[in-house]
């Protein structure tokens, strides 16, 4: 084994995983207002953003050569159904038209939830059901429709739903239809997991439940290989065109099982925040490399069949494979 790890250029020669710019997705955190930049602690070197600071992002993603930016908004108001989502001035309405005018070329990615929208920072529609609280999955269809027509018709290039509604997708794609936006392709969070690594993301995005959890519609981090492949499938039926498993280094099983059962369809894998957050104060305590355990994570990710990687290091990991 040893005669081809000998030369560099050898190693490269047959290596079969790389990495490209044009693969990774930015998360970006945006809030109404102008020249306002508010630095989430829990991300290091992350803010939420407003639309006219947004635009500088993703010029600047453009530039890396990014494959998309994924935005995720902060409304001044929650209420208890999320209505800042789908309103026209809402800070992600306004971070698209920003971003169309100065980025026509970048992809825009959109989150589409109420998490965190809503006050309770739930996924959906609460509702006290025989005595206890829950999301209304239809009702909460409905509102994840307004949204997504609301992204759309700001200019969305791709529709990002995570809330883990059943029958979400074939609700989408028929709200979208209606309204005439056939061409949207909805990529989803078909397989998601109740995650404690989302830590730093609901400081990051202000989601945190005020009461109870996300299990009535996450994933138990100990289901099986086969409810993630039915949950794949469904979306698919139901008219998916991308998919995404969520977390990703934790899932690495996970992605291959999905990867493989369904070869052809464009697979994303979400680096989420408690990756990178853990890497990043290790780091900073001087325990880790930050750059090489970023990097070896986001091969791994690759190696176990994500094309599309979601990371909070994209900008860096850009300029890191290209050096
Ligand atoms: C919204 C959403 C979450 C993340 C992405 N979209 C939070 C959650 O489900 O609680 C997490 C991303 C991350 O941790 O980086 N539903």
């Amino acid at each position: 084994m040893r005669r081809l790890r000998q030369h560099p250029g050898i190693r490269a020669l047959v290596t079969e995983t790389r990495l490209h710019p044009a693969n990774f997705i930015l998360p970006l955190f945006v809030r109404n207002g102008k020249n306002v930049r508010k630095e989430i602690s829990s991300l290091p070197g992350h803010a939420q953003l407003s639309p006219d600071l947004i635009a500088a992002e993703a010029e600047e993603a453009a530039q890396l050569g990014l494959g998309a930016v994924l935005l995720f908004g902060i409304p001044d108001k929650k209420d208890a159904v999320g209505s800042a989502a789908w309103a026209e001035d809402g800070p992600v309405q306004q971070a698209i038209r920003v971003i169309k005018k100065t980025t026509p070329d970048l992809p825009i990615i959109t989150d589409l939830c109420c998490c965190e929208y809503a006050d309770h920072g739930h996924c959906g529609v609460l509702e006290q059901e025989c005595g206890r609280w829950d999301v209304n999955n239809d009702k909460t269809l409905e509102l994840l429709v307004r949204q997504s027509v609301s992204h759309a018709q700001a200019g969305a290039d791709i529709i990002a739903p995570s809330g883990m509604m059943d029958g979400m997708i074939r609700a989408l794609r028929a709200g979208l239809d209606g309204a005439g936006q056939t061409h949207l392709p909805i990529m989803s969070y078909a397989v998601k997991f109740a995650s404690a690594f989302y830590g730093p993301f609901r400081e990051a995005a202000e989601s945190t439940p005020q009461a109870g959890n996300r299990r009535g519609y996450q994933m138990d981090p100990a289901s099986s290989l086969g409810q993630a492949v039915r949950e794949a499938q469904l979306d698919l039926d139901e008219g998916a065109d991308m998919l995404m498993v969520k977390p990703g280094l934790p899932y690495l099983d996970v992605i291959r099982e999905v990867g493989r059962t369904f070869p052809g369809v464009p697979l994303a894998a979400y680096n989420v925040s408690g990756e990178y957050a853990m890497a990043v104060a290790a780091a900073r305590n001087g325990w880790l490399d930050e750059r090489a355990v970023a990097l070896e994570m986001l091969i791994a990710l690759r190696r176990a069949g994500a094309s599309m990687l979601i990371t909070y290091w994209a900008k860096q990991a850009a300029g890191w494979v290209s050096e």
